[in-house]
């Protein structure tokens, strides 16, 4: 994939991003060419929010999906506009109700019957119409890492599915929601089509339930979650598989579908360039230390994620069993274990999959500084975001 531009990543100071353009354009084809005719597609922002990547989702005729203020301000920063952005959240303060609505922001979700009073009050204290949707909690667990399985009963997102006639007895007063549609996320990370299928069963007894009382369904969302191979073994989700059966629902309702997704559009344009910094052995095993850690990408510590590693350079040499760990001040900054060639200390390594919620959840901890970020296109490499300088580790404090 870099190959081309080997030499000049020596050169770059280490730990960094770096994003292949290329990689998030096919993502977006593979997605228009399954679904366009009949869905309108929303890049969840919480996957990247660094404006050169929306950038190039925003060129791909991708919306917005954001769930705060501050994602609102990234996404319009980078040229979305609010029509084209679907505010989701499990629950606000009116504060940031406000900011959305003063922003002319298209599309809200609710989660709860109180939320969606507040919404409502909102809009009307503003005196605006807004769209929104009612997510509901599908109550299916579907088969991912517990923290991303966001559709089973006992998580915290949604309404439950008992409580439609209470929704209903709301919705009917609203002053200034118009309810478009019926919204719901199941999970994150799923390599399968079959929870998809579950789920839909039980929402379309929503939609009919919202039809049948006489309200004007236009869209529903189905949610992301669509999930990518981070082990050799794994497949990606095929969209494919969804796309007859997301068609049907479209034609069955006469809805628009919305379809939100973060992971599969940039997962795998994103990689971490990092240096080895010693070398140790821990009964019989190598063990390298590597300058980028859980403060660049948290995921093998919350999720037990793993991320493939290889050398940058091809090494010659036996691969064998290696631990790589980070350096920051916790057993957890591990990345896992690999087979490895012999390295030696200043050897550059490459970390697959940092494109999705790697930056985005990158931290300062231990004082280290957030890396800098390059774009690759194919032809031209650039800086897209300097490294943080260390002043601003004390912004805002009052000295
Ligand atoms: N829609 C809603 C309402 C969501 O909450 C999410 C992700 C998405 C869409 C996009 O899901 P995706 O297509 O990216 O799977 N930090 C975790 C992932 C958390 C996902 C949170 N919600 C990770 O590193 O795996």
């Amino acid at each position: 994939m870099f190959k081309r531009i080997l030499k000049d990543l020596k050169e770059i100071k280490t730990p960094y991003y770096i994003y292949d353009s290329r990689v998030i354009e096919k993502r977006a084809e593979i997605l228009r060419d399954n679904f366009s005719d009949f869905a309108d597609l929303f890049f969840a922002v919480k996957a990247n929010t660094s404006i050169s990547i929306l950038k190039i989702i925003k060129g791909q005729d991708i919306g917005a999906e954001v769930v705060s203020p501050g994602e609102i301000f990234i996404a319009l920063k980078s040229g979305i506009a609010p029509e084209k952005i679907l505010y989701d959240s499990l629950a606000r303060k009116e504060e940031e109700i406000e900011y959305a609505i003063d922003n002319r922001i298209e599309f809200f979700n609710f989660e709860s019957l109180d939320q969606a009073v507040l919404l409502d009050n909102c809009a009307k204290n503003s005196k605006l119409k807004i769209k929104a949707f009612v997510r509901m909690n599908p109550g299916i667990f579907p088969k991912t890492h517990s923290h991303l399985s966001t559709g089973s009963s006992w998580s915290k997102f949604g309404i439950a599915l008992r409580d439609l006639d209470k929704l209903y007895d709301i919705a009917k007063d609203f002053k200034s929601i118009e309810l478009v549609g019926v919204h719901y996320h199941i999970g994150s990370q799923l390599l399968t089509p079959e929870p998809y299928f579950e789920a839909l069963k039980k929402i379309e007894s929503t939609v009919e339930f919202f039809i049948e009382k006489g309200l004007k369904i236009k869209y529903v969302n189905l949610g992301g979650g669509f999930g990518i191979p981070y082990k050799k073994e794994e497949k990606r989700f095929e969209p494919g598989n969804l796309k007859e059966t997301y068609r049907e629902i479209s034609g069955k309702y006469g809805v628009r579908v919305f379809l939100e997704l973060g992971r599969f559009l940039v997962a795998e344009s994103g990689f971490i360039i990092t240096k080895v910094l010693d070398v140790k052995d821990r009964e019989g095993i190598p063990l390298y230390v590597v300058d980028s850690g859980m403060n660049d990408n948290p995921r093998p510590a919350i999720y037990d994620a793993y991320h493939h590693i290889e050398p940058l350079f091809e090494k010659s040499g036996d691969k064998i069993k290696s631990r790589v760990v980070g350096p920051i001040c916790e057993n957890s900054d591990e990345f896992g274990a690999y087979e490895l060639p012999s390295l030696k200390i200043g050897d550059l390594l490459i970390i697959y999959n940092c494109g999705a919620y790697t930056r985005t959840m990158a931290s300062n901890y231990n004082g280290r500084l957030l890396p800098a970020e390059y774009l690759y296109d194919g032809h031209e490499l650039r800086q897209i975001r300097e490294r943080q300088k260390l002043e601003g580790l004390i912004t805002n404090e009052k000295l």
